[in-house]
């Protein structure tokens, strides 16, 4: 699936959802950040092989950069965006992987959200909006 047909895939799946507990929510990206991101960004987001995720809200103000970033990965993200991501235009070094083609659209959002809530200190409600997880049905995370 390419990004633009992925970021229309989770524009729709976002938009065709009723409420959900954030909760739930925030349990689903928990579980995504220990299965699939934990192992190079660190079991505490102190990072690893991958950075500190400390600082992820000032990388990216927009979590809406920071879902696209998590979906290409850093080769993709050279491709389409160049060879700086984020705010202070840190540079793409590579070993970032892909997420695509493994996570849906909505366990994206969902660690996207979890990163900021649980290491870079934005409250849980705030993260779930600004990733708009707030408009998104628990029930899709549990599939
Ligand atoms: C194989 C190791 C690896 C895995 C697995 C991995 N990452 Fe990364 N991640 C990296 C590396 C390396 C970078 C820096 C990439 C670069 O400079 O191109 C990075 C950068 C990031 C950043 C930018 C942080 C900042 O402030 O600079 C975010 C956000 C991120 N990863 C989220 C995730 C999420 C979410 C997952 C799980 C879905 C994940 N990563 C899985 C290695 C990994």
């Amino acid at each position: 699936m390419g990004i633009r047909a992925f970021l229309l895939l989770l524009v729709l799946v976002l938009a065709s959802c009723g409420g959900g507990g954030n909760d739930s929510l925030l349990a689903g990206g928990k579980s995504v950040y220990a299965d699939t991101c934990s192992v190079c960004h660190g079991t505490a987001g102190e990072g690893g092989v991958g950075p500190s995720l400390d600082d992820v809200t000032a990388t990216f103000p927009s979590c809406d950069d920071q879902i696209e970033w998590i979906a290409l990965g850093s080769d993709g993200w050279k491709t389409e965006r160049g060879d700086t991501y984020g705010a202070s235009a840190k540079p793409v070094n590579g070993g970032m992987p892909a997420q695509i083609d493994i996570l849906d659209p909505m366990e994206i959002a969902a660690v996207a959200a979890f990163e900021r809530a649980t290491y870079s200190g934005v409250p849980e409600a705030e993260a779930i909006a600004q990733c708009r997880l707030d408009v998104a049905e628990d029930e899709v995370l549990a599939e």
